[in-house]
């Protein structure tokens, strides 16, 4: 994989974590990643790292074997067709546009090159994504291989199919920022029971990766877990009710699917 070049086009917040992910992995050189927006002041930290960067998109799609197209939905049908005439048949292209179909891009860039989608989160910079990435029906394996291998080197990937990535939006991309606040209530809760905002917010972190990490290394179910920390009469279960009265797992289910008929209105 070292000497597969990638453009990625759009290096926003979400192109520039992919950027930063694949330079921390360690898996591509940097000097096969080349990023791209219009405002290259905005890149310089990507040229100290030895990344590419221009403002030109047909100059990224000429470097690349694989190209990454990472800007905003309403951008995203005039820059293919910007680049449509670059795209020749051996290379990839992978959309990480909301709601962009992959029967659209290959309406604009046409049938001869291989498209996917992918739905990462922005601990593609920490190289601890989970992105669900979806091909089109005929794409052979080692094509597919080849991609879901590159989202690997940044985090976790699971081929889903096309139909499924709004609802991967939500839970995998969205779900980041859904995490992020459990993690700061649960901070403010601790600041107000005794611990400074640093050390509270040091204690849900780990705890939320020690909650993570049983589920991935013992594959229990989420209650099994709970069971065993929870005695009967005791102080956990007392708490952990009380949430459920005040709604907890029901607001966050609420949530979600809020999130997705406001996605599904979107289309
Ligand atoms: N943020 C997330 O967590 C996340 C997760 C998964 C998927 N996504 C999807 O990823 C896409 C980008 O989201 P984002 O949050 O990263 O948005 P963003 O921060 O606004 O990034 C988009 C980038 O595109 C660049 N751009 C605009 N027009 C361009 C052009 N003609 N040529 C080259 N670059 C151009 C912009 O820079 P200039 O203005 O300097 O050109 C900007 O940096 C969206 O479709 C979003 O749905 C986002």
């Amino acid at each position: 994989m070292n000497n597969l070049k990638i453009s990625i086009i759009g290096a926003g917040n979400i192109g520039s974590a992919f950027a930063l992910g694949l330079q921390k992995s360690g898996k591509i050189l940097p000097e096969n990643v080349m990023v791209t927006r219009r405002n290259l002041e905005k890149l310089t930290t990507f040229s100290e790292f030895g990344i590419q960067t221009t403002a030109d998109n047909r100059e990224a799609v000429r470097f690349a074997d694989v190209v990454i197209l990472a800007v905003k939905p309403y951008q995203a049908e005039e820059i293919l067709a910007e680049i449509a005439s670059e795209i020749s048949s051996e290379k990839i292209i992978v959309s990480m546009v909301t709601g962009l179909k992959i029967s659209k891009i290959k309406a604009i860039v046409g049938n001869h090159v291989f498209a996917f989608r992918a739905m990462p989160n922005t601990a593609m910079a920490t190289c601890e994504s989970m992105t669900c990435i979806s091909s089109e029906k005929n794409c052979p394996k080692e094509i597919a291989t080849r991609v879901t291998d590159l989202f690997s080197a940044v985090g976790e990937t699971e081929l889903i199919d096309e139909a499924l990535q709004e609802a991967s939006t939500i839970l995998g991309a969205s779900g980041i920022a859904f995490a992020l606040r459990y993690i700061r209530a649960a901070t403010q809760g601790g600041i107000e029971i005794g611990f400074s905002a640093r050390t509270a917010q040091r204690i849900v972190a780990q705890t939320v990766k020690g909650a993570v990490s049983l589920l991935n290394e013992r594959g229990e179910h989420p209650e099994g877990e709970i069971d065993l920390v929870t005695t009967p009469k005791g102080v956990t279960i007392t708490g952990l009710n009380e949430m459920e009265h005040q709604g907890f797992s029901s607001a966050l289910i609420k949530g979600l699917t809020a999130s997705y008929r406001k996605i599904e209105d979107l289309k």
